[in-house]
């Protein structure tokens, strides 16, 4: 597997979830991957993947220290072909249970975190004359949920400024996309580790009726990662098993039988 043979890639938030089978998919496919994280874990991630991989200690709301990974990356690899901004943070809360403190904390890390690694990155990027920058958004910065107000404002920031960064480096031959995951099986979701067989029984609100694998997230990274891609600039790649591909009736209560059609049954298994 070489899909990415040769490529240097950065992933943020890589010790666990998503971030992890990202960096696992890419090293896979020939990238050689710098995994940052806030949390220490990130190097027994590294060490597993193996010596295609390194650790990196990194806040992503931290400015300078974006500017020192970048540079520790470059100093060693030469280049960067590949920005995954992956690193997030989620918060339920009502509208009128969040403060403008919640607010900024979330928009500081998913979206400033996002902004910052891009505008760290793009110069080396646009001096190379190519790239691939993906952004991690949310199927809720298409269609948000209830009480994600400060969490949909973040993911909706980060779709939008992805459009605009494909838009500037489009020219310089560097691509930025986002991607759109939903009800993907991570801890931000399962932080106990629960079975996902007993989490996906009644899912049956959405086509797919279960949760998803972080490796199959990871392989829509993959692709947007790879020279594959190349005519794909300012997309956005939904992967959520259908969850905002539509609804489903449920009929109406007291209406005729026959108006409207019945929901799916859920699956058997
Ligand atoms: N799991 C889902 O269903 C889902 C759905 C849509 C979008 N997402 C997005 O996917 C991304 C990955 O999420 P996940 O599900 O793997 O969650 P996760 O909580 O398992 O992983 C997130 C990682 O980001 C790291 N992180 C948090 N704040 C950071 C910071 N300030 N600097 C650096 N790293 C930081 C965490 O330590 C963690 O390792 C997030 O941006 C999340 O919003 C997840």
């Amino acid at each position: 597997m070489t899909r990415l043979a040769g490529k240097i890639a950065i992933v943020t938030g890589a010790a666990r979830g998503m971030g992890a089978a990202i960096s696992r998919r890419f090293a896979e496919e020939g990238a050689t991957v710098a995994l940052t994280d806030v949390l220490p874990e990130v190097d027994a991630t590294a060490q597993a993947i193996g010596p295609a991989a390194t650790a990196y200690r990194h806040d992503v709301s931290d400015e300078s220290r974006w500017q020192e990974v970048v540079d520790a990356v470059v100093a060693r690899h030469g280049r960067i072909d590949v920005l995954v901004n992956n690193a997030g943070i989620l918060m339920f809360k009502d509208l009128l249970a969040t403060s403008a403190a919640d607010l900024r904390r979330i928009l500081d890390v998913n979206a400033v975190g996002t902004f910052i690694g891009m505008r760290t990155v793009a110069p080396h990027m646009i001096r190379q004359g190519s790239g691939s920058i993906v952004n991690n958004s949310s199927c809720d910065g298409i269609s948000p949920a209830n009480s994600l107000i400060a969490y949909a404002s973040s993911k909706f920031a980060v779709r939008g400024m992805t459009k605009v960064a494909a838009l500037e480096l489009g020219p310089h031959g560097v691509r930025v996309n986002s991607v759109h995951p939903g009800s993907i099986n991570t801890p931000m979701v399962n932080p106990q580790g629960a079975p996902a067989d007993a989490l996906n029984r009644g899912m049956s609100w959405f086509p797919a009726q279960r949760l998803g694998d972080p490796i199959e997230a990871a392989n829509c990274f993959v692709f947007l990662a790879s020279d594959e891609s190349s005519f794909c600039m300012g997309t956005e790649l939904t992967v959520d098993g259908g969850l905002i591909a539509g609804h489903y009736y449920y009929g109406l209560p007291g209406a005729p039988a026959g108006i409207l059609p019945p929901g799916p049954a859920p699956r058997k298994t």
